[in-house]
């Protein structure tokens, strides 16, 4: 094995640039012929790294025994559940493939909610309205409107929590004021005191951005905050250098009712807590149905509910904006279940669901204006 993995490293290098512009478009499944022997799974693997190794950074050189060993057990559990008849959904291959279940959920989730629960017993907490919307439609998507960011990455921080706020803020900033504006999470992570890379408080982050503000994601030029360092450093937004985008206040969609869940995402993109799975980490497409975690505070992740449809055969879903980059899931989305019988929905999704409030843009100054408007 020692030849072949220095062989490994060294052919890594060569695909390195050329492997990552397609990888959302590849679709790597996993047949029998592939679990065959050690040395087509060791084929499969080669093939995996050509695609994911610089999109993903689990990747240490020193190693590649070891990943090899959990790639392997990944592969299997792909293949044999997308054999399974009547499933909704499929697995495959991602980003994720060459981590134990407990390394990636170490890494990639980080949602926590205990803050919620301590406001909502001391009433300080605010439920949203539910809007006065006369048709609801059957399905609705904000993509489609043009109100949702590029999907974005996370990276190896536990900042999941960062990124939907940011998502949720963006959304109600482009839908309130017409400006689509990409925000910065780093300064979430860095400046909010809502949390750090092991995981962040949802309510506590909206907060923030209601007494401070958001700037904008760094485009190359002062004043925007840094861009995405995947690693909580300190703060660095000065108040005295807008652009920023602030909100008016948050509310606490009522738990325990997708119907609640439902019209608040007509009126918004909605931040959710949900409970992932080992399932959860390799969907790639279809209507997801669990299983959902089972242990809140290692698998909580917080993520943007940006709609719901229903599928030709009746099945109805959310639509799930994720921050794992567009190479996991639908182009970085998910689809999961809607209307279950268990009234906290899928994975929970009804339990923390938080939407930013935001009545009219409020600009530091009228140069604030100006430069948004350029922007
Ligand atoms: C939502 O709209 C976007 C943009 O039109 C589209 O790419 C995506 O497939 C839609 N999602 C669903 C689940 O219909
Ligand atoms: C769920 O929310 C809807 C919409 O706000 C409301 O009409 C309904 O009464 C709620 N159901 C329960 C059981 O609270």
């Amino acid at each position: 094995m020692k030849k072949t993995t220095l062989s490994l490293v060294v052919g890594l290098w060569a695909v390195l640039l050329v492997a990552t512009a397609a990888a959302q478009d590849v679709d790597l499944t996993v047949t029998d012929k592939d679990l065959e022997t050690e040395e087509s799974m060791w084929n499969l693997y080669k093939w995996w790294c050509s695609v994911y190794y610089a999109s993903s950074s689990s990747r240490d050189l020193a190693d590649v025994e070891s990943r090899f060993e959990a790639f392997k057990a990944n592969a299997r559990h792909v293949n044999e559940f997308n054999k399974k008849e009547g499933m909704t959904y499929r697995l495959g291959l991602n980003q994720f493939s060459d981590m134990t279940f407990e390394e990636f959920a170490g890494k990639f989730t980080g949602g926590r909610t205990g803050s919620i629960a301590g406001d909502l017993r001391d009433g300080a907490v605010t439920y949203c309205k539910p809007p006065a919307v006369g048709y609801v439609p059957p399905s609705w998507n904000w993509t489609k409107y043009g109100v949702v960011t590029p999907v974005k990455n996370q990276l190896t921080c536990g900042s999941c929590w960062a990124f939907s706020v940011a998502a949720a803020v963006e959304s109600i900033n482009m839908i309130r004021t017409g400006n689509l504006l990409t925000l910065s999470e780093q300064q979430i992570l860095d400046c909010s005191g809502a949390g750090d890379c092991n995981g962040g408080y949802p309510y506590d982050a909206f907060d923030y951005v209601i007494k401070t503000g958001i700037s904008l994601d760094n485009r190359g030029n002062p004043p925007y905050y840094p861009p995405y360092e995947n690693q909580k450093q300190k703060c660095r937004f000065d108040p005295r250098k807008p652009p920023f985008v602030k909100i008016d206040g948050e509310c606490l969609v009522p738990s325990g009712n997708e119907t609640a869940l439902k019209l608040a995402v007509l009126s918004q993109p909605v931040s959710v807590v949900i409970t992932i799975s080992d399932e959860f980490r390799s969907y790639r497409g279809g209507v997801f149905r669990g299983p959902c975690g089972s242990n809140p505070n290692v698998d909580n992740h917080v993520v943007l509910v940006v709609g719901y449809g229903v599928t030709t055969d009746n099945i109805k879903y959310w639509i799930i904006k994720n921050s794992w980059g567009k190479t996991w899931g639908e182009y970085g989305y998910i689809r999961m279940e809607r209307d279950i019988l268990n009234k906290n929905g899928i994975c929970g999704i009804t339990t923390w669901a938080i939407c930013p409030l935001k009545n009219k843009p409020r600009l530091a100054s009228a140069d604030a204006a100006a430069a948004v408007a350029a922007y």
